[in-house]
């Protein structure tokens, strides 16, 4: 029986959720274990385009069960607003289920995450200001509300007692500014308390029942391998690990349960916020890429920065996560150029390096080495296999899959479903 964990292969918005939404259809669970709503997860059905930030992006499929895992930090009042924007569009959400140890994002992150991000100056880590990082703070530091906990009104409201005199204090000395009303909490937490008790479960149980009744269940990563908080590029990086192994903790099952990973990766690369980025191009391509790829925030809005891909990045992220395949996504964005530069190692001084650096410092040394392929000039939006492409695509793809060391289970040619050319079936 398969089970397939999905990852974020470069700095997020890979295409994650499209090709989460493609695969879901012969999936019978999809979960989220990481991240929060500082992810956004864009899926195109037809004419409609759907943002999602914390429910898995199979959720447009009405019979498939989709969990939020215990390692996921939620707001509730963003996922109250999810649920009713699906509502509204449509989209039945009654087999949704939420881990019960999932943590809880509260009022003093979010505050926290904007004046920590100000206090930061030039630091500052470019972040979604969503409360994730506080909120991941107060879980290590074994002091984070559970969604079990929010449904006890007791215990939620002598954690709240603990948690605001910590808080007002920090608010109030450090960063001088007013700290919250533990009763205005209250109330406004016990409405989404009430709204959401319905979805709380032990979804280990769910997702495990699964596994053992043999049904296909695909774990849904956010952010990318760059972003996790060990492996990426500290501490420009989220508060979670977006690598395939988080897949485990997060969700509450062994690695020996998951069967393959699938790597998604961009046919470019982009990152938005702060931090280093070799192959980043401040010019005119990079324009180009933001401009034909939509290249803006599905959360924030702001635009993402583009540069060409990188293949110490692609290897390491086989390494880390242990890709068995990759998913190329919006190939069809680079239709039209040329020529296409393709990143394949990096040169530090009179030294070559495969390897991605721990240093910040050392990366910042670091400069692109490129080869250049030719481009390829016809539409590959409506290809449907591989042999459809152009060759100069073909062997653009091909290179990049050497390079990287993992070979190519999907290609992405465009926003829509129909869009995806797959080479190898997962499920
Ligand atoms: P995620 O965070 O990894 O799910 O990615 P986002 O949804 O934030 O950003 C990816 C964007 O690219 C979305 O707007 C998708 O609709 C779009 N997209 C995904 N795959 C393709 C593709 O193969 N071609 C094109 N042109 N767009 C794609
Ligand atoms: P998806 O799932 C791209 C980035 C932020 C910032 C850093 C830390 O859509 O790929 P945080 O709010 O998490 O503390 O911000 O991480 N970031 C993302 N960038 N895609 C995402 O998610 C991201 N989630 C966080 O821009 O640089
Ligand atoms: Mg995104």
């Amino acid at each position: 029986m398969p089970s397939v964990v999905l990852v974020g292969s470069q700095w997020g918005d890979e295409g994650k959720g499209k090709v989460t939404d493609f695969l879901a259809e012969k999936a019978d669970l999809v979960v989220r274990y990481q991240g929060g709503n500082n992810a956004g997860h864009t899926v195109v059905v037809g004419e409609n385009e759907f943002k999602l930030h914390l429910i898995p992006s199979g959720i447009l499929y009405p019979e498939k069960t989709c969990i939020i895992g215990n390692g996921v930090v939620i707001d509730p009042a963003v996922l109250i607003q999810e649920l009713e924007y699906l509502a509204s569009r449509g989209i039945n959400t009654d087999n949704l289920r939420i881990s019960e140890r999932a943590h809880i994002i509260m009022p003093y992150h979010k505050k926290l995450d904007e004046l920590i991000e100000e206090s930061k100056g030039d630091a500052k880590i470019g972040t979604t200001k969503r409360g994730i990082g506080p909120a991941y703070m107060d879980k290590a530091a074994r002091v984070g509300i559970r969604f079990i906990d929010l449904l006890d009104e007791e215990e939620f409201s002598l954690l709240l007692d603990r948690n605001l005199r910590e808080k007002n204090n920090l608010l109030t000395k450090v960063y001088g500014v007013d700290g919250f009303n533990k009763d205005d909490i209250m109330r406004e937490y016990r409405v989404y308390a009430e709204r959401l008790k319905r979805y709380a479960t032990d979804t280990s149980i769910v997702i495990h029942d699964a596994l053992k009744g043999g049904k296909n269940v695909l774990f849904e990563g956010a952010q990318g391998t760059l972003l996790d908080l060990d492996h990426g590029t500290y501490p420009y990086v989220t508060s979670s690990h977006p690598i395939a192994g988080a897949a485990c903790i997060g969700a509450g099952l062994g690695p020996t349960e998951i069967s393959r990973v699938l790597g998604i990766i961009k046919a470019y690369t982009t990152r938005v916020g702060e931090g280093p980025f070799p192959t980043e191009l401040r010019e005119e391509v990079g324009r180009h890429l933001q401009d034909i790829g939509h290249e803006f925030g599905t959360t924030t809005g702001r635009p993402r920065r583009c540069g060409w891909f990188d293949a110490v990045i692609a290897r390491y992220t086989v390494r880390i996560s242990g890709l068995n395949s990759m998913a190329v996504t919006k190939l069809d964005v680079l239709t039209g150029m040329e020529m296409i530069k393709i990143c394949t190692g990096y040169r530090r001084g009179d030294k070559i390096v495969n390897d991605f650096p721990a240093s910040l410092k050392t990366l910042a040394e670091c400069e692109p080495i490129y080869e250049e392929m030719p481009g390829w000039q016809e539409d590959i939006s409506s290809a449907k296999k591989f042999e459809d492409l152009p060759i100069a695509a073909q062997n653009y793809l091909k290179r990049i899959s050497e390079l990287a060391g993992a070979p190519i289970s999907i290609i992405g040619v465009g926003t829509r479903r129909t869009q995806t050319i797959i080479i190898d079936n997962l499920f």
